[in-house]
């Protein structure tokens, strides 16, 4: 039997990156995995991929900027399969790369809107159900970049930060209702948005992670997804709170390499 076995598992920003692998997981673990997305072809592209191979999977359009669509897709969850035991909060985008007196105020809006805002919306759309049935994993998606700092990336890592304060918040608050809230901080992984700073920044960049992480090289999604599972299953019934770091040590041994950059 699955780890995860009949139970529903929400995922925003799944149409690809460590979305697409922690929906992937959780649909080969035994749930019914919610796939939302803006990118609507590569989304339905996965749900039909996981079908194909017997898992149950739904597309849902989700523009995590909208409360009216995270309110329906909880609600689409609910009204196919009854419960929703896990709340991916993943979708998130980066814009750095540049000192905050570059930033603009749209910018930053735009950031925090994307990255931050969602989360308590996610949440707070998600809660009622879990709590009725004093029952539920919440996984909000950090970032080492909320642990340690990098030239350029203040807003993201701000809103990284305030993710991991409002999972330890919850956590504390809705234990007593069965509900668990944790948080995961890869380091640097495999994904197209790394694919697109690499384009942007330049080839040094991917050397300068490399360089970072006391392991050797960038992580895989696939790696982030186990993390996730384990926290969305009953194995994790115990640990509520944390933040669970899968980072190549890149947070153990800070090493700053602006020689690289
Ligand atoms: N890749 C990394 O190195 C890394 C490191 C630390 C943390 N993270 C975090 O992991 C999560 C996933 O990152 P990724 O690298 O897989 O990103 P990605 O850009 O590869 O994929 C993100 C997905 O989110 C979707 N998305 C973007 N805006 C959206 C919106 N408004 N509504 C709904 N969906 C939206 C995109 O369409 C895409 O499918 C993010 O929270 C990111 O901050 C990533």
């Amino acid at each position: 039997m699955g780890r995860l076995q009949g139970k529903t598992a929400v995922i925003t920003g799944a149409a690809e990156g460590i979305g697409h692998a922690i929906a992937g997981a959780m649909a080969r673990e035994g749930a019914h995995v919610f796939v939302a997305d803006i990118a609507d072809a590569k989304g339905e592209a996965v749900v039909a991929a996981l079908r194909q191979a017997g898992l149950a999977a739904t597309y849902v359009h989700c523009d995590v900027t909208s409360d009216a669509d995270i309110s329906a897709l909880i609600a689409a969850a609910m009204a196919a399969t009854g419960r929703l035991d896990v709340l991916v909060n993943n979708a998130a985008i980066a814009i750095g790369g540049m000192p905050v007196t570059e930033m603009t105020d749209e910018q930053w809006h735009r950031l925090i809107a994307v990255n931050l805002t969602s989360v308590f919306r996610g949440c707070k759309h998600a809660l009622p159900h879990m709590i009725a049935r004093r029952a539920g994993s919440i996984i909000n998606m950090a970032s080492a970049q909320g642990h340690v700092g990098l030239d350029g990336w203040t807003a993201y890592a701000g809103a990284k930060g305030a993710v991991m304060a409002m999972t330890r918040q919850m956590a504390v608050e809705f234990g007593r209702h069965g509900v668990r809230v944790n948080s995961i901080s890869p380091g640097t992984i495999n994904t197209p948005m790394n694919d697109k700073l690499v384009a942007e920044l330049g080839g040094k960049l991917m050397q300068a992670w490399v360089t970072m992480h006391p392991i050797g090289r960038i992580g895989e999604p696939a790696e982030v997804a186990e993390a996730a599972v384990y926290l969305a299953s009953d194995a994790a019934g115990f640990t509520t709170g944390i933040d669970l770091r899968v980072d190549g040590g890149l947070t153990a041994a800070p090493r700053y390499v602006p020689d690289l950059l």
